[in-house]
C-alpha cells in the first residue's frame, strides 16, 4: 500500500538542506556527527512545511549520491528521523515524511496562538495587539443602537453596509483619490480581500509577482489558490522595490496580478517614495498587470517626521491598473475581521456578484461598528494610541536587540509592525525551533521567502510591551545561544512573564 501523496527528488532535497547550511556557516564552530545534523535539517524541513508531510523521500543510494556522504550516514540519519516520528518506511514503499503524534502539521502561514496560551509563551509571530479601549466598547454600543432598520431586512449585504461603503470612499477622498461608494466592497480582513481577488483574478496556473521576502499568509493563500510565485527582490535596505528587477520580471512572466505592499511592508518595513509608486504602476499598466496594493500598514507611521506618500491608486486615476486592498486589523483590531476592496465600479460589481459563492458578506454589526469608528472621533484617538503604543515597542525592541544580540543586522523602520532581523549567520528556522522550546514564538524568515529563501533571518514585531520586550530578547538571545553551541534546550527557562 503506498503511504506517500507527494515526492522530493534527490536534487530538491539536496538544494534544500544546502540553503539552510549556506544560512548557518557560522554554526560551524561545534561539531555535530553527519547524521545527526542530516536528520535535523530534514526534520526542520519538514517542521517548516518546506517539504510536505507524506512526501516520499529518495532513496538511499541515491540521496548519499546527491550530497555527497556515505550512504551509511543516510541510513543513520534516517533511523534517527524514524525513532523521533519525522519519517515512516514501508519495505517496498520506501520512506516518506511524518510529524509524530500530538505536534501540530506544520505550515507556512502564520497561525494565531489560541488566545489562551498568553501568557507562557511571548508571541512574536501574529502582527496584531489588544483592543483599544474604551473606543472599541463605545463604537460597538454605538452599533447596537444602530442596529434598528437593519434588523428589518434580511442582513446579507455581500458588497458591504451602504453606511460603512460611504465612510471609506469619504476617506480616501480625504486622501486625495476620489471615491465612490461603488468602489467598495466590505470583506473579511484585508485576507478575505487578497482571497476574494486571487479567485476572481488568478486562474490556475497563471503568475502572480510578488515582493520578495513578503507576508507569509498571502504567499500561502495564492499558493493555495494555484498560482504560480514570481518573486521579485526588494532593493537594500528600506528603499522601497527594485525597479528594474521589476521592470524584468514584467517584461519576462507577464504575471496576470502581483502583490504589493508598499506602505510599511510586511516584513521589511519599507516604505516605497511617491515616484517608485509612480514608474511602478506605468510599469505594470504596460504589462496589462492588475496591481494590488496591500495597505493594512498604512494607518502605522511611526515616526512623526515621517510624510506618507500618495496612495497606490493615486496614480492610476483611470482605475484600470490599481486594486487596493485595507483592514483595520492593524490600526484598530483584528478581532473585528473587517478589511475592504477599493477597485474600479465594474471590478467591484463581479466581486460582489461572486461573494454568493463564498462568505455572502461580512457581520452587520462589526460594519457598524468600524462606521461608527471612522465616522466619530473613535478612529482618531484610537489609531493615535496604537501608534504611540508601537513606536515605544519597536525603540524598546531595537534596543534590546543591540544590547543583547549585537550581531543581529536590521534597518529601523519609520513605521509598520515589523523588523527584519539578519540572525548572524545562523539559521533562522533553527532559531525559531529553539525559540519555540523556550517559550518565544518567532517565524524564521523561510515564512515569507519563496522556495526556502532567507534562511538567515527572522522577523520581529512592535506587539509586545513594557518589560515583555526585554524578556523575549533575552529568550531570543538564549535561542541564539542553543543554536550557536548546538546544545538542547534546558528544562528550567521560566515559561511565564509578567506583562
Ligand atoms: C500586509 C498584510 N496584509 C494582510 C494582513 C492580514 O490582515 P487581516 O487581519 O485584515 O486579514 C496582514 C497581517 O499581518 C498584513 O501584514
Amino acid at each position: 500500500m503506498v503511504q506517500w501523496t507527494s515526492a522530493v527528488g534527490a536534487p530538491q532535497l539536496a538544494r534544500l538542506l544546502a540553503s539552510q547550511r549556506a544560512a548557518t556557516a557560522a554554526d560551524a564552530g561545534h561539531r555535530v556527527p553527519a547524521y545527526r545534523s542530516l536528520a535535523d535539517g530534514v526534520r526542520l524541513l519538514v517542521l517548516e512545511g518546506r517539504i510536505p508531510v507524506a512526501a516520499r523521500l529518495p532513496a538511499e543510494r541515491e540521496l548519499a549520491a546527491a550530497l555527497r556522504v556515505s550512504r551509511t550516514t543516510v541510513a543513520a540519519a534516517f533511523e534517527a528521523l524514524r525513532s523521533d516520528g519525522f519519517l515512516a518506511s514501508r519495505r517496498g514503499s520506501g520512506s516518506w515524511t511524518a510529524v509524530p503524534a500530538g505536534k501540530p502539521l506544520p505550515t507556512r502561514g502564520l497561525e494565531p496562538l489560541p488566545p489562551e496560551s498568553a501568557g507562557s509563551v511571548i508571541d512574536l509571530a501574529c502582527a496584531t495587539f489588544l483592543a483599544p479601549e474604551p473606543h472599541l466598547t463605545d463604537a460597538f454600543q454605538g452599533a447596537v443602537s444602530d442596529l434598528a432598520p437593519y434588523t428589518d431586512t434580511h442582513g446579507n449585504y455581500p458588497g458591504g453596509l451602504p453606511a460603512l461603503r460611504e465612510a471609506l470612499a469619504a476617506r480616501y477622498t480625504a486622501r486625495g483619490v476620489p471615491t465612490m461608494p461603488e468602489q467598495i466592497m466590505v470583506t473579511t480582513g484585508a485576507m478575505g480581500a487578497v482571497a476574494a481577488l486571487a479567485r476572481q483574478l488568478v486562474p490556475r496556473s497563471e503568475r502572480v509577482a510578488v515582493e520578495h521576502p513578503s507576508y507569509a499568509n498571502v504567499l500561502h493563500l495564492l499558493r493555495d489558490a494555484g498560482a504560480r510565485l514570481v518573486p521579485v527582490p526588494m532593493a537594500d535596505g528600506l528603499t522601497g522595490w527594485d525597479l528594474p528587477a521589476w521592470r524584468q520580471a514584467f517584461r519576462e512572466s507577464a504575471p496576470r496580478m502581483a502583490y504589493v505592499i508598499a506602505d510599511y511592508h510586511n516584513p521589511t518595513g519599507a516604505l516605497a517614495p511617491d515616484g517608485q509608486r509612480r514608474e511602478m504602476v506605468a510599469a505594470a499598466r504596460a504589462a496589462g498587470t492588475v496591481l494590488v496594493a496591500d495597505e493594512s500598514m498604512t494607518d502605522l507611521t511611526l515616526d512623526e517626521d515621517v510624510e506618507l506618500p500618495r496612495p497606490m491608486a493615486a496614480f492610476d486615476p483611470g482605475g484600470s491598473c490599481v486594486i487596493t486592498v485595507g483592514s483595520v486589523s492593524k490600526a484598530v483590531w483584528a478581532g473585528l475581521r473587517i478589511g475592504w476592496v477599493r477597485a474600479a465600479p465594474e471590478v467591484i460589481r463581479s466581486l460582489v456578484a461572486a461573494r454568493v459563492y463564498a462568505d455572502l458578506g461580512s457581520p452587520v454589526l462589526e460594519q457598524l461598528a468600524v462606521a461608527r469608528l471612522m465616522t466619530g472621533d473613535g478612529w482618531e484617538a484610537a489609531v493615535a494610541a496604537r501608534r504611540a503604543g508601537a513606536r515605544a515597542n519597536r525603540d524598546a525592541l531595537v534596543s534590546e536587540l543591540h544590547d543583547r544580540l549585537p550581531d543581529w543586522e536590521f534597518t529601523v523602520p519609520s513605521g509598520g509592525l515589523t523588523l527584519w532581523a539578519r540572525t548572524g549567520g545562523l539559521s533562522g528556522s533553527r532559531i525559531a525551533e529553539a525559540g519555540e522550546r523556550i517559550g518565544v514564538r518567532v517565524p524564521a524568515g523561510t515564512r515569507f521567502g519563496v522556495d526556502g529563501a532567507f534562511e538567515g533571518y527572522v522577523r520581529l514585531l512592535f506587539t509586545v510591551a513594557g518589560p515583555v520586550v526585554g524578556e523575549a530578547v533575552a529568550r531570543l538571545a538564549k535561542a541564539a545561544d542553543l543554536v550557536r553551541t548546538g546544545a538542547v534546550a534546558d528544562g528550567d527557562v521560566p515559561r511565564t512573564y509578567v506583562a
